[in-house]
C-alpha cells in the first residue's frame, strides 16, 4: 500500500496549495491513504474544526498533532468525536483525545500512531514506556503501525527508530519543519526518516515572518509571530509497505516548491 506523508501543515497558504494541488498528487503517484500532521493548520497554532473538515475533504485521511495540539481551545469540544485525529498518546492521562486510531482501508487495518519526545520539549509520559504499553494492544489490531513522533531532538528520534525497529512499518519524525535526508529501512523492515519537515511558507523561519524572528533573538523580547507569506513548499515523504507482512519496502522523499500562494 502506497501512503503520502505530509509534513506539519502551516497555516492558511498552505492549506489553500493542498486544496489545489493534493487531489493531482495523489493521483499521479498513485497514493492509497493520506497522513498529514497538522498541530500548525490554523494560524500556525494548533487546529479548528473547520479547518480539520477542509483538510479531510482534500483527500487527508488520518491528521497527527503535537505540543501545539491545545492552541485552539475549540478542539477541547470535538476532539473526542473525530477519529481521524490522533495527538500525542503520552499526554499524562486522563486526557481528550486518542493516541493511536484504527482505519480500515481494503480490509487491511492500518494504525495511525502520535507520541512527543521530551528533550526541549514538554515532559510528558516518557514516549518508550507508553510504546510498550500501546504496543502490546496496538500489534493485535493493526496490520500496518505508522507513528509520528513529534520530536525536536535527533538522538531521541534516531532512539526511538531503533527501539520500534520490527515493531511498527514505517516512524516518521515531524515538529522541526526541516526535512532530515536520512530516510532508510532499518534492519527489520521498518522505514525511518528524524523528520518530514514542514508544509508551509518557503521563505520564512520554519514557517513564521523571518523578520519577526530576527527582531525576536536581536532584542530577546516576546514579539508576537505571525505566519509568513509568498510561497509554498511542501515537504512529505512516500512510502512503500507490504500489506502481508507490515514491512517498509521503500521510502522516499516527496518535496515541491508553489510559487504562487
Ligand atoms: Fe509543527
Ligand atoms: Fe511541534
Amino acid at each position: 500500500m502506497k501512503f503520502l506523508i505530509i509534513g506539519d501543515i502551516v497555516g492558511r497558504g498552505a492549506r489553500n496549495i493542498l486544496k489545489t494541488k493534493l487531489e493531482g498528487i495523489i493521483k499521479e503517484n498513485q497514493i492509497q491513504f493520506v497522513i498529514a500532521n497538522g498541530e500548525n493548520a490554523s494560524g500556525g497554532n494548533g487546529l479548528s474544526y473547520k479547518n480539520a473538515q477542509e483538510l479531510f475533504s482534500y483527500g487527508i485521511d488520518v491528521i497527527t498533532m503535537g505540543n501545539h495540539t491545545w492552541d485552539q481551545k475549540e478542539i477541547y469540544k470535538y476532539i473526542d468525536q473525530e477519529e481521524r485525529i490522533v495527538r500525542p498518546s503520552n499526554y499524562p492521562s486522563p486526557c481528550p483525545g486518542r493516541g493511536y486510531t484504527i482505519i480500515d482501508k481494503n480490509n487491511i487495518k492500518i494504525a495511525i500512531y502520535n507520541l512527543s519526545g521530551r528533550v526541549f520539549l514538554n515532559s510528558l509520559d516518557c514516549p518508550f514506556k507508553t510504546f510498550e504499553k500501546d504496543y502490546k494492544n496496538l500489534k493485535n489490531l493493526a496490520d500496518i503501525i505508522i507513528l509520528d513522533f513529534h520530536g525536536e531532538a535527533t538522538a531521541e528520534k534516531k532512539a526511538m527508530g531503533w527501539f520500534v525497529d520490527g515493531k511498527v512499518s514505517l516512524i516518521f519524525g515531524t515538529h522541526t519543519h526541516v526535512q532530515t535526508g536520512d530516510e532508510r529501512i532499518l534492519p527489520n523492515g521498518t522505514g525511518y526518516i528524524t523528520d518530514i519537515g514542514m508544509t508551509g511558507p518557503y521563505n520564512s523561519v520554519i514557517g513564521v515572518d523571518k523578520d519577526i524572528v530576527i527582531e525576536r533573538f536581536l532584542t530577546q523580547r516576546p514579539i508576537r509571530f505571525e505566519v509568513a507569506k509568498g510561497p509554498i513548499e511542501l515537504n512529505g515523504i512516500i512510502v512503500d509497505i507490504n500489506e502481508e507482512n507490515g514491512k517498509c519496502e521503500n521510502i522516499q522523499p516527496y518535496k515541491q516548491l508553489y510559487l504562487q500562494e
